[in-house]
């Protein structure tokens, strides 16, 4: 008798046991899941315009999706940019969001970051190695649409071009030129006079390149495609110094760009609406976090595998277009843009 309460006392705690576990188990999910995903951004630089509305996007858009977000900047060192993934690993971050100062380096922060189950994403520029995703715009179509405004829009179809490009680092320097020069290529007529990469994205190296064109040749430069509005700025000072006027083309969108489109002193632009990169940037790393479906558009190669990838869609600017895409759009105010016109040339909101 004693022996079989024993037993039923015994069942009952064992049960007890099996219940409480279940529950705590329950419980620490339940507290997983109310926990903040905490996201390390790491930006390579904040020098041009756009950087610093991608990173204020990025942060407001995590935020409203309950994230919170650590953001550094590496100023174009990659040593720092390695130092800092280490730093945010170290806080414990649920994700990595990359913009990589050099495309291969990089791969280190996406080893370390594997090493303790962090997934990276490479923001706007891609990562060599085992890089988890990618999310950017089509920059080799950037590269096209340049070309294509000077040849199918401009119509010039022979003459000098120059080419400034990007970092030698920034694997988007190299796709924004491949895709620029593979449309002039098909030109026989056209004359590609020089072409070089700007080390670290450097205005004072593109002024330098533009530069030696002048010291060693005399020949009319028809135009000047540059791999970014910062460098077709740097280029129209040197022209404006020296009094030349040329075709100029760059790309972002820049509000010092767009000015100087409606200014008649460069002719056009790339748009790429970063709002909308941040943006699905931000919803992309919480659902990875969150293991849900992404909703990739491609796969994009890189040297060691095809990434999943979201890639945006880059749109021309000039003059004609500036008021629908650029104003309306809000990616600008009309009165930034129009500053320096005369009132009456304005074209109305
Ligand atoms: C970006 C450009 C930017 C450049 C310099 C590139 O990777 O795509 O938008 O102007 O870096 O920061």
């Amino acid at each position: 008798m004693i022996k079989k309460s024993m037993f039923y006392i015994i069942l009952l705690i064992f049960i007890a046991i099996i219940f409480s576990s279940c529950d705590s188990n329950n419980k620490e999910q339940v507290i997983k899941k109310d926990e903040k995903v905490i996201i390390g951004f790491l930006m390579d630089t904040l020098k041009e315009e756009r950087w610093q509305r991608d990173r204020d996007i990025f942060v407001a858009e995590s935020e409203k999706l309950g994230a919170e977000v650590l953001v550094i900047a590496a100023n174009g060192d990659d040593e720092k940019q390695i130092e800092q993934a280490k730093y945010l690993l170290n806080k414990g971050v649920d994700i990595l969001v990359v913009v990589p100062h050099d495309a291969v380096v990089a791969k280190k922060i996406v080893e370390m970051a594997h090493r303790v189950n962090v997934k990276v994403v490479a923001y706007d520029r891609m990562i060599e190695g085992d890089v988890d995703y990618y999310i950017s715009f089509d920059n080799e179509k950037v590269g096209e649409l340049q070309g294509n405004y000077l040849v199918e829009k401009l119509k010039i179809t022979e003459g000098n071009v120059v080419y400034i490009g990007g970092a030698n680092t920034d694997n988007n320097a190299h796709q924004f030129r491949d895709g620029a020069i593979s449309v002039l290529d098909n030109y026989d007529k056209i004359n590609i006079l020089y072409d070089e990469y700007t080390d670290d994205w450097k205005t004072s190296v593109a002024r330098e390149h533009m530069e030696s064109v002048l010291n060693t040749t005399d020949e009319k430069i028809d135009a000047v495609i540059c791999a970014n509005d910062a460098i077709a700025g740097s280029i129209y000072s040197l022209f404006a110094e020296k009094k030349m006027k040329s075709i100029l083309i760059g790309q972002d969108a820049e509000i010092s760009a767009c000015q100087r489109i409606v200014e008649g002193k460069q002719t056009m632009t790339v748009y790429k609406d970063v709002r909308l990169l941040a943006k699905n940037a931000a919803k992309m790393v919480i659902d990875i976090v969150n293991n849900k479906e992404i909703n990739v558009t491609q796969v994009i190669q890189n040297d060691f595998k095809d990434v999943e990838s979201i890639l945006l869609e880059p749109i021309v600017v000039d003059k004609d277009n500036m008021m629908e895409l650029i104003i309306k759009s809000g990616f600008h105010k009309s009165s930034d843009v129009y500053r320096n016109t005369n009132p009456d040339d304005r074209p109305n909101d």
